[in-house]
């Protein structure tokens, strides 16, 4: 198996899909059994979805709350909380996931770039995302804001700008090795960041199959991430 090797001057950019969360049973998107198998994007995660039909789409965040919930962290999530706590600032982690795993297993600085399931925010005012890990099926109410305004699920939806891309872009311009890990490369901005810094930093995927984007890896490392990231980052 090729080596992945960290030096003491290395910076470490980790990008997280919804692969790695697949062993806590937690189903991916594009997968077989796999969420946009069995839901439309644009009936459930699209502002327009969110203006046609909001109890639609808060049965389906509901869904995805209760399955969430219900899911522990794995191996994977475990071995990159220790190698943040061996690399310290030297170690950025970037997740497309929405879902709290990563924090549920001591990953303390992690960018939610797609936004955080267990958050919710008001589609009129300015009032910052809060907690919420409330289920709304189809007949219930719509919650509403003091100001009146609808809450929705902090998610990034289709057609939206995603979240922290300042942070993530100067964490990018600064690593010298990139790991991705568990993510189609079917979706952008993130299936352009291995492009975006190959040349200047070591690039690298982890996962059961060379993902869309595989030509910007320098080397795939071809498996479960909760078995390979263990072995790759021993702590
Ligand atoms: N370990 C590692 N990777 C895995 C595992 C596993 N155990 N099981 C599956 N995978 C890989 C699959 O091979 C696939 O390439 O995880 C990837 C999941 O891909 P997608 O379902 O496309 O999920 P992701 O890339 O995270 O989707 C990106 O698309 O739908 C939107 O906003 C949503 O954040 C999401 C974005």
């Amino acid at each position: 198996m090729p080596k992945l090797i960290i030096s003491s001057a290395d910076r470490v950019f980790v990008l997280t899909g919804a692969g790695i969360s697949a062993e806590s049973g937690i189903p991916t998107f594009r997968d077989a059994g796999g969420l946009w198998r069995n839901y439309r994007i644009e009936e459930v995660a699209s502002p327009l979805a969110w203006r046609g039909d909001p109890h639609f789409v808060w049965d389906f965040y509901s869904m995805r709350r209760k399955a969430a919930s219900a899911a522990k962290p794995n191996p994977g999530h475990f071995a990159l909380a220790s190698l943040e706590q061996a690399l310290h600032d030297r170690f950025f982690l970037c997740t497309q996931n929405v879902d709290n795993l990563h924090e549920l297993a001591g990953s303390q600085c992690v960018a939610h770039m797609h936004g955080e399931l267990f958050k919710s925010r008001c589609d009129s005012c300015s009032r910052p995302p809060f907690p919420d890990t409330s289920i709304h099926e189809s007949q219930g109410e719509i919650p509403l804001c003091p100001c009146g305004g609808k809450i929705r699920p902090h998610i990034c939806w289709f057609g939206e700008v995603p979240f922290h891309l300042e942070q993530i872009f100067a964490e990018l311009e600064v690593c010298t090795v990139f790991i991705a890990i568990g993510t189609s490369g079917s979706v952008e901005p993130a299936a352009s960041f291995a492009t975006h810094v190959s040349g200047r930093a070591k690039t690298f995927y982890v996962g059961p199959e060379a993902p869309a984007n595989h030509s910007s890896f320098d080397d795939c490392f071809l498996g479960k991430a909760g078995e390979l990231l263990p072995i790759l980052f021993p702590h």
